[in-house]
């Protein structure tokens, strides 16, 4: 509050919203963006998959500390005490979740206490305190193999093929059935492949062992932390025979999010519960990107073809005319630019 009798407008209103996982890479990035944009935040995550420092980065980015607490979904009574003592939230953008498909076929169960359960559990304390703006961290994996190209929201779900994309597709529906039957007003946010880092390089992707995606792969063994990368299959049905993804900037998917706060906040939102498309509307090839990336960091990268990844989709990028249109939201960022800032961090976070 202000020195001054009364509240500032900025503090009359501004508005709460609660980021699960928000030290996590995408949770991250759209603290920054909420932050900018005049939201208050306050952030839980259990550090399961980051760091603390994450926090320091936010901070020096946007001046702000966002209130933190570190707390795991998944112990109910954890959460239900959170929520008897933080009663003024707007809204949830919830991103806490694990996020390795080859995980998840490991260890299922995992994927489904820790995705689904955590889940249900805000949700009923979403109910429990009349919380009704919700924002769901989904993914293009619950379209699987595309029928058709671009891809758009009304494409069918198909069967998934990891643990993962299936904690993906339940979400979905348990989101929308409690949509139906409650004051509940929730937005799923279907994301493409996120890649770079925000500008300053305070905050970026930090995997934690071997990466498993692409770009940080690629940065990982340009600063000679990795020996080569292999790309998984150069015999696909495409024009290069690499697999065809939609790579959209970190910092474009995490402005994604706070326009679909605005929706739900000033009741704009059609349907009690709306999926949007988060990418680019562009494909590249993994051969694309890794010459991409050869022509922005000027480096010649080593790497191998070596046989497909199991559960690889051929190629998928996205349809965005619901999101440009309807959202009103638009990725701004090229696929090079993207890369340059991927290599900015890793740069950073190597000290090269
Ligand atoms: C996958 C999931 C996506 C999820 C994301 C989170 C599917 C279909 N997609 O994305 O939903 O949000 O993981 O981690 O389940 N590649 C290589 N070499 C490597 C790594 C990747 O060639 O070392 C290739 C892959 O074969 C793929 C492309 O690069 O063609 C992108 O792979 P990746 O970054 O792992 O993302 P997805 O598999 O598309």
């Amino acid at each position: 509050m202000s020195q001054n009798k009364f509240p500032s407008l900025r503090e009359v209103h501004m508005k709460k919203i609660l980021v699960t996982g928000g030290l996590g890479y995408i949770g991250s990035h759209t603290v920054v963006a909420l932050q900018e944009a005049g939201y208050e935040v306050f952030i839980i995550d259990n550090l399961s998959n980051t760091s603390i420092d994450v926090l320091q980065g936010i901070t020096e980015i946007t001046n702000t500390p966002p209130s933190f607490v570190r707390l795991d979904l998944r112990i109910k009574s954890d959460v239900e005490k959170f929520f008897q003592t933080h009663k003024d939230i707007d809204g949830i953008i919830h991103f806490a979740a694990s996020k390795a498909v080859g995980e998840s076929v490991e260890n299922p169960l995992l994927y489904y206490e820790n995705n689904i359960n955590s889940l249900v559990y805000l949700l009923q304390e979403c109910k429990a305190h009349s919380i009704s703006n919700f924002i769901f961290s989904s993914s293009c994996t619950v379209y699987g193999e595309p029928d058709v190209l671009p891809i758009n929201e009304e494409a069918p779900i198909k069967k998934a093929i990891s643990p993962y994309g299936n904690t993906k597709q339940i979400s979905e529906e348990i989101i929308n059935d409690v949509c139906k039957v409650s004051s509940l007003n929730a937005i799923a946010l279907r994301y493409f492949n996120p890649i770079g880092a925000h500008e300053s390089a305070l905050i970026g992707e930090l995997p934690v062992g071997v990466p498993q995606n692409l770009v940080p792969y690629i940065t990982q063994t340009a600063a000679g932390v990795r020996k080569e990368l292999s790309i998984f299959g150069d015999d696909y049905n495409t024009p290069d025979g690499s697999c065809i993804r939609d790579y959209i900037h970190v910092v474009d998917l995490a402005k994604a999010h706070v326009k679909a706060v605005e929706r739900l906040i000033n009741a704009e939102n059609s349907a009690k519960f709306k999926v949007f498309n988060v990418g680019t509307g562009k494909g590249n090839s993994v051969l694309e990107v890794v010459t991409a990336f050869e022509e922005i960091s000027g480096k010649k990268l080593n790497y191998k073809i070596v046989k497909r990844r199991p559960g690889d989709v051929v190629a998928v990028f996205a349809d965005t005319k619901k999101a440009n249109d309807e959202l009103g939201w638009k990725a701004v960022h090229n696929l090079k630019e993207s890369l340059a800032s991927a290599w900015k961090w890793e740069k950073k976070v190597r000290g090269i």
